[in-house]
């Protein structure tokens, strides 16, 4: 028999649903979380829908279920919200790889240059480029800068070496950094499981090496990955990317099958910054209101800018 003690007992599910209830929030998660956060989401998509949402919502509280700099993006686009995260220690190895520092001091040598950062920056780096981009937008992005003007294009190095050779451009210097998940996919695993599945479509998105990218179907970002799937008249695909996005793909797609690769990293085709977050964390960030996003008005000021200059690209 249930007791009336068992009864009172609530699911961390709905205690959460309960806080989002009383905080008057809404819960932002990105493809990569764990699927019980995904499944709790008002809205689950990437890094740009995300700050599109972000930017529109007009509630108290933005709880962010994905990476530190996604959160700072949100704050930046909407000041007036409190935004909390469940772990402050989901940072991204692309940010690690790109301190402000050497970015202030080619800004000095080259002022005529045109810095475009990709989103997964710190905010520092942010405040000091030109205009942003993300995976989806990165190719027009390029295209909206002036074809005489030199580009610097930071931190991710095969993002901008596919970008330049999608736009053709050649005045452009490419930072040297890596996303720990994408960029260790190795070619030789992705050639093994396609002759598995002989007749499955490869999908990747831009992050990956270039011989991942050089067989793939289709390169886009992660929702335009799973949108790509869930048209396609395809039945099965190995997806290039954080194995996340199964979730979607399942719930948008039951019928097909998707494939994923493991990486050399670890093994597998998990973010280790991504899965840090947690559905106990994400309570407590809506109970306490902390880890909380807090940024000087200054570098807000500046790094809306290009984050603005980004989201006007068409
Ligand atoms: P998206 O822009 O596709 O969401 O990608 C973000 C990211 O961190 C990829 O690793
Ligand atoms: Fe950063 Fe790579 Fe994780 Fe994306 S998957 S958040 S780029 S480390």
């Amino acid at each position: 028999m249930t007791s009336p003690m068992m009864l009172a007992t609530k699911t961390l599910a709905e205690e959460i649903l309960d806080l989002r209830q009383e905080r008057r929030a809404i819960l932002l998660a990105h493809h990569y979380q764990e699927p019980e956060i995904q499944e709790l989401a008002d809205w689950v998509g990437d890094s740009l829908e995300l700050a599109r949402k972000a930017r529109e919502f007009d509630g108290d509280v933005i709880a962010f279920c994905g990476v530190w700099f996604m959160a700072e993006t949100a704050k930046v686009l909407n000041p007036n919200r409190i935004v909390v995260v469940p772990d402050r220690e989901a940072s991204c190895s692309l940010v690690e790889s790109c301190p402000v520092e050497p970015i202030r001091a080619y800004r000095r040598m080259h002022p005529d240059h045109v810095i475009v950062s990709y989103v997964n920056t710190s905010i520092e780096v942010k405040a000091e480029s030109d205009i942003l981009c993300t995976s989806r937008n990165a190719v027009q992005v390029v295209n909206s800068v002036p074809k005489d003007k030199t580009i610097l294009f930071l931190p991710d190095q095969n993002l901008g070496n596919y970008v330049k050779k999608q736009t053709g451009r050649e005045n452009m210097k490419i930072w040297q950094g890596t996303c720990v998940v994408h960029a260790t996919f190795p070619t030789r695993r992705l050639i093994e499981k396609l002759t598995e599945h002989p007749s499955a479509k490869i999908v990747a998105h831009p992050e990956c090496p270039q011989g991942v990218l050089d067989m793939a179907d289709f390169v886009g970002s992660t929702s335009a990955l799973i949108d790509w799937c869930v048209a396609s008249t395809a039945r099965e695909f190995i997806v290039m990317t954080e194995s996340g996005v199964n979730y979607s793909l399942h719930k948008l797609a039951p019928e097909k099958k998707f494939y994923f690769v493991a990486n050399e990293n670890c093994n597998c085709s998990e973010c280790p910054y991504m899965r840090l977050n947690t559905l106990e964390k994400l309570r407590d960030a809506l109970l306490n209101l902390d880890p909380r996003v807090e940024l000087s008005e200054d570098v807000m000021r500046r790094a809306r800018v290009p984050l603005e200059r980004m989201l006007a690209v068409k």
